[in-house]
This record gives C-alpha cells, structure tokens and sequence, in this order.
C-alpha cells in the first residue's frame, strides 16, 4: 500500500431475505416529509411498491412521488425532483430501484438547494458541494452499479449529449440500503447480464492500473472470481438465491471503495461508456461489454504483467513460459468468452451505433486511463475496432 488514504463509508447496509424490516426503523429516523423516487414501473409490478407505501403510511409519512425516473436518468428529472423537495420541505429522498434511481435521488439531493446551475456546477466543473444535502435512502432492485454504497451519481444531460459521472463526498452517500437479493429475480434476464458486466467492469477498472503489490489487488482477483462463479450460476438458475446474492454484494463490494483505496484506477472504458450511452440509451454494463475486448486489447502492452497475473489468477490460464503476450491475450480472450456466455454484444452495432457516431463519441470523452494515456485518436481506433 504505497499511497495515504483516508477511508470513511457511512451507508448502513441491511442485506438479505427479511432486510425490509429494517425500512420502518429507518424511516422513524427522520421528519414526516418523504420523496419516494422509482422507476418506470417495475415496482408496482412486483408489489414493492405496496409494501413500501405500506410502511410509509404506517410511520405517518407525508409522500410525494416522482415515478417514471428512466435508465440513464435525465437532468431534466433531476430538476423536477429537486423542485418537488423545495416545493415540499422534504425531510428524506427514497430512491427504490437500480443505479438509475439512486444516482438520480443523490442529483436531486444536491441540486435542490444549491445556488446557481447545478449541472454546470457539479457535472461539468466538478465543483464542492454547497447548500443543504437531503438523506437519501434506498431500497436496491437491482445489482451492478454500487450506487447504494457510494457517492457515485451519472446524469444525462440530452441538451448537450453529455453522460457525466461525479463522485460525492460521503455526505452525499445513502445514510441506509436495504439490500434483499430476492427483489432482483424480477430483472430481465438481460439486465441482469448488464449489471454483473458493469460490476467486473468497475473490478477490472480498479485492477488493471499498478503495479504494485497492493492489497486491493488480491481482494479484486477474488471478487472477480466469485462474480464469474455466481454469474454462471445465476444464468442457468436466475433464482439461485446463493448466487444472486453473491452477484449483489460483490457489486456493493466494487464500487463502495474498499477496493480502490492507495491505489491508481483506470475508468477509461466508463468514460468511453458513458458517451455511447449519451448517443445511443443503451443498457451501461452492455455499452461497457461491447468495447471491452478491443480496449484491453488496445492497451495490454503497457501494463502486460497484470494482464499475464489477471490470466492466471482470474482466468486459471496457464502461465506460458515463453511468451507474455500469449498468456495475457488468453486472459482476454477468456474475458470475451465471459461477455459472450452472459448474452452481451461484443459489438457497437448491435448497440445501435451507427457508423457517423463514432468520431463526435471519441472526441467527447474524458480521456485518459490507467497504463496508456488514451487520447481521441487512441478512443476512436478501440471504438472502430468494436463496431
Ligand atoms: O424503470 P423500471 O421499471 O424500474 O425498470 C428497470 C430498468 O428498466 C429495471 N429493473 C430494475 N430493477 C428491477 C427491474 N426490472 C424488474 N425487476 C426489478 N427488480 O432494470 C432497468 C435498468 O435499471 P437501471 O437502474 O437503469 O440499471 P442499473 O442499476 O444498471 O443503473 C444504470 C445507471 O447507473 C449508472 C449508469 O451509468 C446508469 O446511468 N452508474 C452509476 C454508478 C455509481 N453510482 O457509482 C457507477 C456505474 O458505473 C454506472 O455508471
Ligand atoms: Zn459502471
């Protein structure tokens, strides 16, 4: 561990079959005014929504909602939310549903009192928080990002097809998650295959940056290990209760930090992601697995050490002795066989990006990267390679 860190996580986790229970205890600890956040529809489907509302009532809340909250959420909601919070004195943000509802509550949290254009502010200058933060809590229906855990919040703002991600201090983390591996047997079977890409993604990003001896290291080999154990279970039984909460908590585990700290991280597959996801709405661990394989590809050379230790000790492949290169480009093939057996693309168009997209895409990434500085020039030769 070469660096210093401070490392600080106030997000109480309560994980498994019973953890609603714990939502009313919750909910007492703060005042009667709540804005309950969802998405477009699924909880009402699968009757959540009733037993969240039911609790709500039975703590004596006042609720305001704002539904409908879309995958890759909008700034335009954003606003939406944080007028109702200001219109209504709001005491709590519930955000129930994946990444999309979570990140959103965090974007109204901080938005609604702040002074000033809060994209710009925020998402754009990556600014300090000012004005008062509202607690958000949540209820997770869905595995992958690690929002329930982190200050992590992408809004998309269409005005100007940008995807941005920001990293809020803790005191924009949820103050609680409720986390039962049940509620995402309901998730699309694709879906699913999305949110376990996006977090070995988010494991791999953290990884593949070093090359130091760091714990972190040894502690992301096992989570990926794990993840690619339990994906596999979880795509033949997607009610594997076992496997389904293994996939849950490694990606908590993946971007609440613990796994990043003294240590220098990649994130250029995000941020090439992101922009993908700006032109095209596409489902983020989907848009991740696509470009993948040609960026590790793109830049195994500058870092090929990890790539020959992720091989063997991700992938069990054998160690060859005469060549590096054979060894790593089998860790990554073995990586594009993992895509291939959760159902993803492993190509743009099937995403539907269309051939005069990829240059304003390279070209409005933020760039950068773990091994190799990547560039616009280096962005739009991986993303030529994946269409
Ligand atoms: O809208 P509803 O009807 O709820 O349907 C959702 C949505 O269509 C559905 N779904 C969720 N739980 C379900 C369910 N359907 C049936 N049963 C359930 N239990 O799944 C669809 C996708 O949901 P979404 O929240 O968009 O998925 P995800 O959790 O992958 O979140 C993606 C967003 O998170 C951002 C991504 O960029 C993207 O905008 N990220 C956030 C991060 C963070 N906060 O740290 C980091 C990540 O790298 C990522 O960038
Ligand atoms: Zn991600």
């Amino acid at each position: 561990m070469k660096y210093d860190f401070t490392y600080y996580n106030p997000t109480r986790i309560h994980f498994g079959k019973e953890s609603l229970n714990a939502l009313e205890p919750e909910l007492n600890n703060y005042g009667k005014n709540v804005l309950l956040m969802y998405g477009k529809g699924s909880v009402k489907k699968t009757g959540l929504y009733d037993k969240i509302k039911a609790s709500l009532d039975a703590c004596g809340k006042n609720t305001v909602e704002l539904s409908g909250i879309k995958p890759n959420p909008g700034y335009a909601q954003v606003l939406e939310g944080a007028r109702l919070v200001r219109e209504n004195g709001i005491d709590l943000i519930l955000a129930v549903g994946g990444g999309s509802v979570i990140d959103c509550a965090k974007a109204v949290s901080v938005t609604a009192y702040c002074e000033g254009d809060a994209w710009t502010k925020y998402w754009i200058d990556g600014e300090d928080v000012s004005g008062r933060i509202v607690p958000v809590g949540s209820v997770l229906t869905m595995a992958g990002t690690g929002s329930e855990m982190n200050g992590g919040s992408v809004v998309t703002n269409e005005d100007v097809m940008l995807k941005n991600g920001r990293v809020f201090p803790p005191s924009v983390y949820p103050k609680f998650s409720i986390l039962n591996p049940e509620f995402t047997y309901t998730v699309p079977v694709y879906q699913m295959a999305s949110g376990i890409f996006d977090t070995m993604s988010h494991l791999m990003e953290q990884y593949f940056s070093g090359d130091d001896d760091n714990v972190s290291d040894y502690l992301l080999e096992g989570l990926m290990r794990a993840l690619i154990v339990s994906a596999g279970k979880a795509m033949q039984n997607p009610n594997d209760y076992e496997a389904r909460s293994n996939i849950m908590w490694t990606a908590t585990m993946g971007l609440n930090t613990v796994t990043g700290v003294s240590k220098t991280q990649d994130w250029e597959v995000h941020m090439i992601e992101h922009q993908i996801g700006a032109y095209t709405d596409c489902a983020h661990g989907a848009g991740l697995a696509a470009i993948s394989v040609p960026y590790y590809k793109y830049i195994y050379k500058y870092g090929i050490s990890k790539f020959v230790r992720f091989a063997h000790n991700v992938f069990d492949i054998e160690i060859s002795p005469v060549s590096e290169d054979e060894t790593a480009l089998k860790g990554i093939e073995a990586l594009g066989a993992f895509i291939k057996g959760l159902g993803l693309p492993d190509n743009l168009r099937e995403l539907n990006v269309t051939a005069d997209m990829l240059k304003p895409i390279a070209e409005s990434c933020v760039t950068g990267g773990g091994y190799y500085d990547m560039q616009a020039d280096d962005i739009l030769k991986v993303l030529e390679a994946a269409f």
